[in-house]
């Protein structure tokens, strides 16, 4: 198992550390604290093009390779970013034309990292240039093992740029698409207002105007930006599979908070790696929702540089961050805490972002596996020391294991985009909100989550959620009707199939191509605002335990065939279908017409679970936090508690301990932040 930290040997010189004599003296003292602490892999160089190339064409990667070398003493493996996230200030000042312009027409300078157009022919040249030296340079070191493609693309709000290049390429992507500008003004509605079109030429890239763009426009705009993000990784991940093809590619991705399709990314890289968010979120069902997420995005044709299945970590928070509000100490235990939880969701690599805390440079008081310091007797040193020992001895088991969900809930970029920047019936309604409280239930009745766009094979699950697909394409109802066709359980709430692929509402009811999946129209919407609410009467099978509100929108349903569950307590709706379930095919389809608190969710998937033989994978206390990795029959269970006080887990068959190599049974006290590794065997 890879376990590592993100080094940046170039700050690590004199006059920072080091001496005039050996300037890059400081390097074997940080490999050596590595070693001790079991790193066996760093990252490095995503940011070294200034360094590399500090003259154009005049490169320079003899620095990079002596660290290399120091590392293959150690017996430490490398991935080397392309370093295309920080262009030189050479670069943006030779060819101001590859800055970015906002959607102002403001021109966003250089003097940091990713101050770039995507769509820049002049700075795709550049960029295949420094990677293509990189590779010859660097690419049959022995110790590099994957490469990392550029850092973060799309951060800092870089998904779009309105430059005179993007509006040639977005006229062009308009035009594959649509082939006619008679077929773009029809399906694009641009007789509304009457902003037709006479040639592609004439379609506006959204820059800032009056009021609301085309709602179509602006999702093809979001589709083009997308394209445009995943064309230029692919551009450089096909050159470095040409110049180095054992040498796999993947990608830093951030859980869902850059705009651009992750999926489509995913398909780019041989295995996808991730910035976890832990010192940003607390809530232990946010984070692993993030980290089901993450690893969902490439499920089949994984290469890592091991072999192993899953997903890597390429930046865990060793420490704080500095741009929230109050940036507070990571108290002791949670950074492994938190690697747990990742590794119990399927990582097999961990990197800690950073090595040290930077003496220099606007990241200077992140927290690092190393304080300013550098002596290695700091407290988040010694944690993750302890974390290396401890997965050294895990890594044999964890081998070629897996998280098998059961479960999966659909999300889509498209729909996001919709919800996210075009007019919606109500503000308060938060789509990613949404997705967590059916997250949330299944989460703490520890049962396994996949997330899947709606256009993959869901026939290996048991039951899919499909939380508000307002956006949701022709085809993308079809193969949500075949699902449950061929068995399947299916969930969807309000505010689904109210527009289709090109944005058209339909004409024959909502949800659009589902009334006969569902058995039901919905007639009506009645958003409400926070504080107003309705209530649920529930029917029959479905038992609660609690009086359960209809909060934010309520869907006035009429039922045409579907059995009724719940339905409205008040209001002109009263006694209308809340939640309804209709046989379809050998499957179920079930919707519900509102939004509820967090309990509500919690006794639906105590019913769900029954009525689709769900099993929660282990019972324990709600507080504790279980995930599970399998391989055919070996289960290797993690429990996690998130809480700061000690939990009791009283266990009724014995069970294997990993960590200490004991055997656990009876009651077993899990110390506040604690974390247990187990299997059955005896
Ligand atoms: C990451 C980025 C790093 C660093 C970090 C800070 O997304 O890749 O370079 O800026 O955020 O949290």
């Amino acid at each position: 198992m890879y376990f590592g930290v993100d080094y940046y040997p170039e700050h690590w010189v004199y006059p920072y550390a080091g001496t005039p004599e050996h300037p890059e003296a400081r390097w074997e003292r940080d490999i050596a604290l590595m070693v001790s602490a079991g790193v066996n892999v760093v990252r490095m160089g995503e940011f070294a093009w200034g360094l590399y190339e500090r003259e154009e064409a005049k490169y320079d990667f003899e620095w990079m390779r002596r660290a290399m070398d120091l590392f293959g003493k150690a017996r430490i493996k490398v991935v080397l970013g392309t370093p295309t996230a920080a262009p030189p200030i050479w670069l943006a000042q030779k060819h101001p034309e590859i800055l970015p312009i906002d959607e102002r027409g403001m021109r966003r300078h250089e003097g940091t990292r990713r101050a770039y157009c995507l769509n820049s022919d002049v700075y795709w040249e550049y960029s295949q240039k420094i990677v293509r030296a990189l590779a010859n340079a660097l690419g049959k070191h022995p110790q590099l093992v994957a490469w990392q493609i550029d850092n973060g693309l799309g951060g800092h709000g870089t998904e779009a740029s309105f430059n005179d290049e993007t509006r040639r390429d977005w006229h062009a992507w308009l035009k594959a698409k649509y082939e006619t500008i008679g077929r773009l003004n029809d399906l694009m509605g641009t007789r509304f207002w009457a902003q037709l079109f006479t040639s592609f030429e004439q379609v506006p890239m959204p820059r800032i105007a009056p009021t609301l763009h085309n709602p179509a426009l602006l999702i093809d705009w979001m589709r083009f930006c997308s394209d445009t993000l995943v064309a230029y990784a692919r551009m450089q991940a096909n050159l470095l599979h040409e110049l180095t093809p054992d040498i796999p590619v993947t990608q830093n991705l951030r859980a869902l908070t850059r705009d651009f399709d992750h999926f489509d990314m995913a398909e780019t890289m041989d295995f996808v790696s991730l910035d976890s968010n832990a010192a940003i979120r607390s809530k232990s069902g946010e984070l692993a929702s993030e980290i089901d997420m993450m690893r969902s995005l490439k499920k089949t044709n994984i290469k890592t540089p091991d072999g192993d299945c899953g997903f890597w970590v390429i930046e865990q928070k060793a420490g704080h961050v500095h741009w929230q509000e109050v940036n507070s100490a990571v108290r002791p235990g949670v950074i492994r805490l938190f690697t747990y939880q990742l590794i119990s969701r399927g990582a097999s690599g961990v990197f800690y972002f950073l090595w040290r805390q930077p003496r220099i440079g606007s990241e200077q008081f992140y927290g690092g596996v190393l304080t300013h310091d550098g002596r290695g007797e700091n407290r988040a040193y010694l944690e993750i020391k302890q974390i290396g020992q401890e997965l050294k001895q895990l890594a044999p088991a964890l081998k070629d294991t897996k998280v098998v969900a059961q479960a999966c809930i659909l999300f889509s970029h498209e729909n996001d985009w919709d919800f996210k920047f075009n007019p919606r019936l109500n503000k308060h309604f938060d789509l990613r909100e949404h997705i967590q409280l059916f997250y949330n239930a299944l989460h703490d009745r520890n049962i396994l989550i996949d997330f899947a766009r709606p256009t993959e094979d869901l026939s290996k699950y048991k039951i899919v959620f499909a939380p508000s697909l307002h956006l949701l394409a022709g085809g993308e109802a079809d193969l949500l009707k075949l699902y449950v066709q061929n068995g399947g359980t299916l969930v969807a709430t309000c505010n689904t199939g109210l527009v289709d692929e090109y944005h058209i509402a339909p004409d024959s009811g909502f949800p659009h191509d589902l009334t006969d999946l569902f058995g039901l129209e919905v007639l009506e919407f009645d958003p409400l605002p926070p504080g107003e609410e309705n209530h649920l009467m529930i029917k029959g099978q479905f038992a609660t335990t609690a009086l359960h509100p209809a909060k934010l929108w309520c869907d006035i349903i009429e039922a045409k065939g579907c059995q009724i569950l719940a339905t409205y307590a008040k209001d002109f709706y009263a006694g209308r279908p809340a939640m309804t379930m209709n046989n379809y095919g050998d499957g179920k389809a079930i919707y519900i017409g509102t939004v509820s608190h967090q309990p509500f969710y919690h006794d639906l998937v105590v019913w769900l679970r029954q009525l689709v033989g769900l099993f929660p994978l282990l019972k324990v206390p709600d507080t504790v936090e279980v995930s599970m990795r399998q391989k055919d029959n070996r289960k290797i269970y993690f429990l996690l508690n998130h809480q700061h006080s000690p939990v009791r887990i009283s266990f009724f068959k014995p069970m294997h301990d990993f960590l200490t190599g004991e055997k656990v049974s009876g009651n077993l006290d899990l110390p506040p932040h604690g974390v247990l590794v187990l299997d059955e065997q005896s």
